[in-house]
């Protein structure tokens, strides 16, 4: 055991698994001691504490809901990025040139939105296809720090690389002064982009109907148990035939008789 592993007992390491998995359906398994250490040390020294327990102890008294979200924020795992898996944004631009003609409000949804990069790359997708006004993007996440980055829509350059040429200089802009070395989304993009909190493991509603989710790289998390609920809870607000989209390490084999699978990771509604 090394330096940082010491300072958290296997007691208190436990409660806080039970913590993140009551709250957000996040198993972290014991090998995630040294990432827990690493996240959530800086708040002991925030509090001055000295144990674990004490920090638990704040949260646990149901008092500090701000403290309690920071943590959440701390223990998620965010990592995203433009144009992630790009066969699925082929298969959206498959989708939309059978749909060109249809006039009905189309509607995606990101269902782990993390920073937005996924929001966002599918509304260039979009915006390539539909008329104007004729589409949305909703993106949602539990980490409110995160869905603040998202609405942002501010992002370094060097991490904006997946974006095509043509998208880019459509729809971004080169950051000036304080921003430079940045890129922003522009707002004739934006405006069509919302972003919520949204916890995936409690009941949803409020949020419409979708022709397409996507829900990737969020369910290597989650638990048989906790992938079930999260599928129960979002299905409802999927269009019949509408189409369900994992991330390439997931799969939905034996949670759900809801959704046949199409080709891998792409899944569509039984009606
Ligand atoms: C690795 S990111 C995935 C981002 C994006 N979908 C992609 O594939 O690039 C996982 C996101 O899931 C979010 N998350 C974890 N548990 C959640 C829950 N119970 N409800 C909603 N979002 C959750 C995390 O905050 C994190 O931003």
């Amino acid at each position: 055991m090394n330096d940082s592993e010491s300072l958290i007992t296997d007691q208190e390491f436990a409660l806080f698994q039970r913590l993140i998995y009551r709250l957000a359906g996040i198993s972290l398994s014991d090998a995630k001691r040294v990432l827990l250490v690493g996240r959530l040390g800086r708040r002991l020294k925030y509090y001055g504490y000295e144990s674990y327990t004490q920090y638990y102890r704040l949260l646990a008294s149901g008092e500090h809901p701000d403290e309690l979200q920071l943590m959440v924020d701390l223990l998620t795992t965010n990592e995203t990025y433009f144009f992630r898996e790009p066969q699925h944004f082929d298969f959206l631009r498959e989708l939309l040139q059978k749909e060109q003609r249809s006039t009905g409000n189309f509607r995606i949804w990101s269902g782990a939105s993390s920073s937005g990069e996924e929001a966002y790359s599918m509304a260039m997708t979009l915006a390539e296809y539909r008329q104007e006004g004729s589409w949305e993007v909703f993106g949602s996440d539990i980490s409110m720090s995160i869905l603040a980055r998202a609405q942002a829509g501010l992002y370094s350059l060097e991490r904006t690389s997946g974006i095509p040429q043509e998208q880019l200089r459509k729809y971004c802009l080169k950051g000036v002064r304080s921003q430079s070395g940045k890129l922003l989304i522009d707002n004739s993009l934006k405006r069509y982009v919302k972003f919520a909190q949204v916890n995936l493991t409690q009941p949803i509603s409020g949020v419409g109907e979708f022709d397409v989710i996507f829900l990737r790289n969020v369910m290597i998390y989650f638990d048989a148990e906790t992938k079930r609920k999260v599928v129960h809870n979002m299905l409802p607000s999927l269009k019949p035939d509408g189409y369900f989209i994992v991330g390439h390490a997931e799969s939905l084999n034996g949670i759900t008789d809801r959704l046949r699978l199409l080709r891998p990771t792409i899944y569509r509604k039984s009606v």
